[in-house]
C-alpha cells in the first residue's frame, strides 16, 4: 500500500509540472483529490486494515493528502498569475493606434451634364424662370405640328427622326428630337404670363461622332406676356451669358431659322481662347454658336389660343453637352455617355 502512495505521488507530481491553466489544474484536482481519486479510495478503506498497518497508511496517506492540497494551492496562485501576464501581453500587443489615418470613403459625384444642367436651370430660376420637365415619347402633334411643321415641311429634315412603331389607325408617335413640344405643351395648360425652361433628353436617329450623339440634352426656354419684345429676348440670353461664362462676355445675334419662331436667331459668345481673334476652337470665326431662339409665331400662339394681338413671347433652346465641351475642351460628346470612370472622375 505504502507503494501504491509513492506511484501516486510521482505521477502526479510529474503531471502537475506539465499542466499549462487553469482548467487543467482543475482536472488534476478532481484525479488527485476528489471522491472517486485513488488516495480518497485508499483513506476510506482504512478502517479495513491490520492495526499496525493502518497507523503506517494512514500517516502517510494524510501526507500525501495534505501535499496534494499545497501543491493545488500553489500551482494555482501561479497559474492565475501566469494568466493575467500573458493577457497583458495580448491588450499591450494589440493597442490600437488612434492616430492612424481613417480610411477615406469613396464620394460620387454628379455626372458633368446634371452639374452643367442645374447650373443653367439656377441662372433662369434667379431669372424668375421656373423648371418643368416633359415626356420623351411624344406625339408627332407636339414635336411637329403645333411648332408649324406639317407632315411634308422641309424642316423635317433638321430633325432625323426616331419613330415609335404605332398600331394602325394611332396618332404618330416618336423620340422627341428637340425640348419645344414643352412650349406648347405648357402653353395649353397655363395662361400667360408664362416663364419656364425645359431640361431634358432628346433623340436624333443620326450617325455618332465626334460632336453628334443619338441622344442629349437640351434646356428649352419660354417667356410669354402682354408687350414681351425682342429686347427681353436679347436681355435675357445677354445676360444668362454673362453668369455662365463671365462679365466679359461679348453676345452676337444672327438671323436664322425656326418654323416656330419669327424672327429667328442664332446666338454666339465671343471665343473664350482667343478673344476674338480666331483660332482653332471657334474655327478662325472668333465666335462660338450657342442656342437658337426667337420671339414665337404667331400661329403658334393661336393654336394654344393665345391671342398674338394680346400677347407675345420669346423661345430658345440649347443644346447642353456643347457647353462643357467648350469650357474645358473635351473633344467628343461621346464621352459623355461611354461611363468611362477616367472621364468622369474629372468633374
Ligand atoms: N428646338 C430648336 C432645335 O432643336 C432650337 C430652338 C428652340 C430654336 C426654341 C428656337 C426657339 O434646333
Amino acid at each position: 500500500m505504502l507503494e501504491k502512495l509513492a506511484e501516486i505521488k510521482s505521477k502526479a507530481i510529474d503531471e502537475l509540472s506539465n499542466l499549462s491553466d487553469l482548467r487543467e489544474l482543475e482536472a488534476w484536482r478532481v484525479r488527485y483529490l476528489g471522491k472517486k481519486s485513488e488516495l480518497t479510495q485508499i483513506l476510506r478503506g482504512l478502517a479495513s486494515l491490520p492495526l499496525e498497518e493502518r497507523k503506517a497508511v494512514s500517516a502517510s496517506a494524510n501526507e500525501l493528502k495534505a501535499f496534494f492540497e499545497t501543491s493545488h494551492r500553489e500551482n494555482k496562485e501561479s497559474l492565475k498569475e501566469r494568466t493575467y501576464r500573458d493577457l497583458e501581453t495580448t491588450v499591450k500587443g494589440e493597442k490600437i493606434d488612434v492616430t492612424l489615418p481613417g480610411r477615406p470613403i469613396p464620394l460620387g459625384r454628379l455626372h458633368p451634364t446634371t452639374q452643367m444642367l442645374r447650373k443653367i436651370c439656377d441662372i433662369f430660376v434667379a431669372l424668375g424662370f421656373q423648371v418643368v420637365e416633359g415626356p420623351e415619347v411624344e406625339w408627332d402633334y407636339y414635336n411637329f405640328e403645333a411648332l408649324n411643321i406639317p407632315p411634308d415641311h422641309p424642316a423635317r429634315d433638321m430633325f432625323a427622326t426616331f419613330w415609335i412603331d404605332a398600331e394602325s389607325g394611332q396618332r404618330p408617335m416618336l423620340l422627341r428630337t428637340h425640348t419645344s413640344p414643352m412650349q406648347i405643351r405648357v402653353m395649353e395648360r397655363t395662361r400667360p404670363p408664362v416663364r419656364v425652361v425645359v431640361p431634358g433628353k432628346v433623340y436624333r436617329y443620326e450617325a455618332t461622332d465626334a460632336t453628334h450623339e443619338s441622344m442629349f440634352y437640351q434646356i428649352e426656354g419660354l417667356a410669354v406676356d402682354e408687350h414681351t419684345t425682342f429686347s427681353d429676348l436679347k436681355g435675357t440670353l445677354y445676360e444668362f451669358a454673362k453668369r455662365l461664362f463671365g462679365e466679359e462676355r461679348q453676345v452676337r445675334f444672327r438671323c436664322d431659322y425656326f418654323p416656330f419662331v419669327e424672327p429667328g436667331v442664332e446666338m454666339a459668345i465671343d471665343c473664350m481662347v482667343c478673344g476674338g481673334s480666331g483660332c482653332r476652337l471657334c474655327s478662325g470665326t472668333g465666335w462660338i454658336e450657342i442656342l437658337g431662339a426667337g420671339m414665337v409665331h404667331p400661329d403658334v400662339l393661336r393654336r394654344v389660343d393665345y391671342d398674338p394681338e394680346v400677347y407675345t413671347g420669346f423661345a430658345f433652346g440649347l443644346g447642353l453637352e456643347r457647353i462643357p465641351m467648350l469650357m474645358y475642351g473635351i473633344d467628343d460628346i461621346r464621352l459623355f455617355y461611354s461611363n468611362d470612370l477616367r472621364f468622369l472622375r474629372q468633374f
